[in-house]
């Protein structure tokens, strides 16, 4: 940990008293220079750091930015590895980076902007500065995984660490977006990494990208598509709280492996059940109702002519009442 990172766990821990630049040094046994450094450096990103003479320092307000300590006072599970990068083209392209060069087996990549995000099937994913979510979880694989199973699961832990630290309620649309309100507010973009030597997938990297607050500006060809979750309102929690949640969700789920439970959980949540859906079949539009999700996550929908056909992987499309969702 940084001496800046240090410096800012101990006024997280004294967020309600001022503390000495002595006492901080002497705690973390570096000079009152680097502390002042720290301090200064910390004020410069936002940090609102009340400094008094005689008293010394204290945090007085947490802006909204991701923050290794902070996210490490909330997981209930340290990771190895947990980075928070400025601005990076991908997390999921970094991570898969990091565990071929044999850097990382595991871990916690995260950002504030991408300038490259990637969705499912070649998509942009629009990733601007602070307003969302974009972070990716690399899990060694093992038995019983695959990367359809772990795509639900993160879809079911992203709408519980929702539904846990604030009053909405999302559901999903098969097989891994998130939705409020009618409008996508999270997208999941599940990736393996192989190792060549012996064929199999080493690590299993979960992406996920949630538009946590509207942006001030949004591209024209997101605009008509893109929700976020506090659309208007001023978020009541930080994306620190809720990329912790998502996480502790997602670890205990993953460490459990009870896939019956999570499809039980998925189902629950999938608003597309029951509904009117179209899908791509080669040149072709086909028409069918959504009836289930079955053992293995696929969705069983029912064509015109009553035949039962079960989705494994693609997309759907559904007509969105959006004020009905
Ligand atoms: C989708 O909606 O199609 C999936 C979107 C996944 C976006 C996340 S953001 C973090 C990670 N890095 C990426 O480049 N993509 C995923």
């Amino acid at each position: 940990m940084s001496t800046k990172q240090r410096v800012l766990s101990v006024l997280n821990e004294n967020k309600e008293k001022a503390v000495s630049g002595q006492e901080i040094a002497d705690q973390l046994a570096i000079s009152r220079t680097s502390i002042w450094k720290a301090i200064k450096t910390l004020q410069e990103e936002g940090y609102r750091i009340e400094a008094t003479t005689n008293k010394g320092y204290r945090l007085t307000e947490e802006p909204d930015v991701l923050s290794e300590p902070f996210l490490r006072t909330l997981l209930h599970k340290q990771p190895k590895v947990l980075n928070v990068y400025k601005e990076i083209g991908s997390t999921n392209d970094e991570a898969k980076q990091l565990v071929n060069e044999k850097k990382i087996s595991s871990g916690l990549l995260l950002a504030e902007q991408q300038t490259k995000g990637r969705g499912r099937l070649g998509r942009t994913f629009y990733s601007p500065h602070q307003t969302g979510l974009y972070m990716s979880l690399i899990y060694q694989n093992k038995e019983g995984m695959d990367a359809a199973s772990i795509t639900t699961t993160a879809a079911v832990a992203v709408c519980k660490a929702i539904e846990k630290l604030t009053d909405k309620k999302p559901v999903i649309k098969w097989v891994n977006d998130i939705f409020l309100d009618g409008y996508k507010i999270c997208g999941i973009l599940t990736e393996g990494t192989v190792n060549f030597e012996t064929g199999t997938i080493d690590a299993i990297i979960v992406g996920i990208g949630l538009n946590f607050q509207t942006p001030s500006t949004v591209p024209e060809e997101f605009e008509s598509i893109i929700g976020s979750l506090f659309q208007q309102e001023k978020a009541p929690i930080t994306r620190n709280e809720l990329a912790a949640e998502i996480v502790n969700q997602l670890d205990a789920l993953y460490a459990h492996l009870d896939n019956a439970a999570v499809l039980e959980e998925y189902r629950k949540r999938c608003f597309v059940l029951g509904r009117e859906v179209s899908f791509a079949e080669g040149e072709k539009t086909v028409q069918a109702i959504a009836r289930t999700i079955d053992e293995e996550g696929g969705l069983v929908v029912e064509l015109v002519n009553g035949q039962m056909k079960t989705l494994r992987y693609g997309e759907i499309s559904i007509r969105l009442e959006k004020d009905a969702l």
